[in-house]
């Protein structure tokens, strides 16, 4: 990094991720002015359009210009023109599972943070969602995603008739230092928040957990014991983000099983729509919603970009200590979601006809409010 300038990468990727990229550089644009801070940006392809332009969802130039960059961002990837269960065939989610084990990015932060405005657009009542302020953070580079697979044919007993047919398989495997440096990171962020960590597992069942388990608390015993830790299984886990959500600070787990509770963490907040996160680990950090390409409504000025810049929100502060132009951003998503804008995943019996805002129209009254913010 140097002086006043910050290169990021971007990866527009697939369905709606052109759109919500061009609403982050927008945004971008308002803060470096600002905040006196230039920001130039190389855009690189990955996944579907990676597959189309070059045969490859990670093409060899894409990973130079992430590693030669002082920042990723990354919208979605994927779409129903790349499905296959073929194991032959490219796939778009390889791309994204490929840039992130190749950038070493082992902690995935995902937070979990109710804006009042939008209590009503939650599908549940808006009296279970007090105090709904919460940090997963998702191991994202071991586990079923990286462990051992495969397909074997002429396994006997394997076919329905009982004769020969195909067996698959995938492993989750973890290794100490890996559980140790994703706890290592959970316990840092809770320390810095309300000092409540739970780690979630599966240790009544799986090998992987027990271990899990072991070198969780063996950590917080030498070095973090300051914070409280409560250990919890992740089936009672997913009841309670429903029960009791408001009992979460920070979630430590695996990557399976923070993939699937984030994605129902993030109805807590009203839409998929609305969760950010940020990967981080040895190298260059990178930023992404939490939410797919939404092929469906792909090109259709609807999707909400809101998740994108809270990404970018989590990329100033973690990548570029701009608290004070990350502070804006997330006070201008606040005063244009008080104010009653919405796109259509966020809008509810409230929503006044007027304030439906498409992709871009939302992308630009959070640029003028960020640019008005007090400082
Ligand atoms: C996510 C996504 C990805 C994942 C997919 C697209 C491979 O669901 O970032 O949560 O499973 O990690
Ligand atoms: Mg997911």
């Amino acid at each position: 990094m140097s002086g006043t300038t910050r290169h990021i990468c971007l990866l527009p990727g697939d369905g709606i991720g052109p759109e919500i990229t061009a609403e982050a550089v927008k945004a971008l644009g308002a803060i470096g002015e600002r905040f006196g801070m230039a920001f130039t940006f190389a855009e690189a392809l990955l996944g579907g359009a990676a597959i189309d332009a070059t045969g490859s969802p990670l093409p060899e130039a894409t990973l130079a210009a992430a590693r030669g960059a002082d920042a990723v961002l990354l919208a979605a990837i994927g779409g129903p023109k790349w499905d296959t269960t073929d194991p032959a065939k490219p796939r778009p989610e390889q791309g994204l599972l490929g840039i992130r084990k190749a950038l070493g990015l082992y902690a995935n932060l995902r937070p979990v943070k109710l804006f009042s405005a939008l209590a009503g657009a939650s599908t549940l009542k808006p009296a279970y969602l007090a105090g709904v302020d919460m940090l997963i953070v998702r191991e994202l580079t071991g586990g079923l995603y990286f462990g051992a697979r495969a397909r074997e044919t002429g396994v006997p007993g394997a076919a329905s008739g009982g004769g020969p047919g195909m067996r698959a398989y995938d492993t989750m495997e973890y290794r100490e230092f890996e559980i140790e440096r994703i706890a290592a990171t959970a316990f840092d962020a809770a320390r810095k928040r309300r000092g409540k960590v739970h780690s979630v597992d599966k240790a009544n069942v799986l090998e992987s957990s027990r271990l899990w388990r072991e070198v969780v608390h063996r950590l917080h015993d030498a070095e973090f014991s300051d914070v409280e830790l409560i250990d919890q299984l992740v089936d009672n886990t997913a009841m309670q983000l429903i029960r009791q959500p408001g009992q979460f600070d920070v979630i430590v787990t695996e990557n399976m099983f923070g993939d699937i509770l984030s994605d129902e963490a993030s109805m807590l907040t009203g839409s998929l729509g609305m969760l950010a996160s940020a990967s981080l680990g040895d190298g260059t950090a990178l930023y992404e919603p939490s939410h797919g390409s939404a092929p469906d409504i792909a090109g259709q000025d609807v999707a909400n970009p809101l998740a994108m810049l809270l990404s970018v929100e989590m990329m100033l502060r973690y990548s570029f200590d701009m608290h004070e132009a990350a502070d804006a951003l997330a006070s201008g998503i606040a005063s244009v979601l008080a104010e009653g804008w919405r796109t259509r995943d966020i809008a509810d019996a409230e929503t006044l006809p007027q304030k439906l805002v498409g992709t871009a129209a939302m992308g630009d009254l959070v640029t003028e409010r960020l640019a008005a913010a007090k400082r």
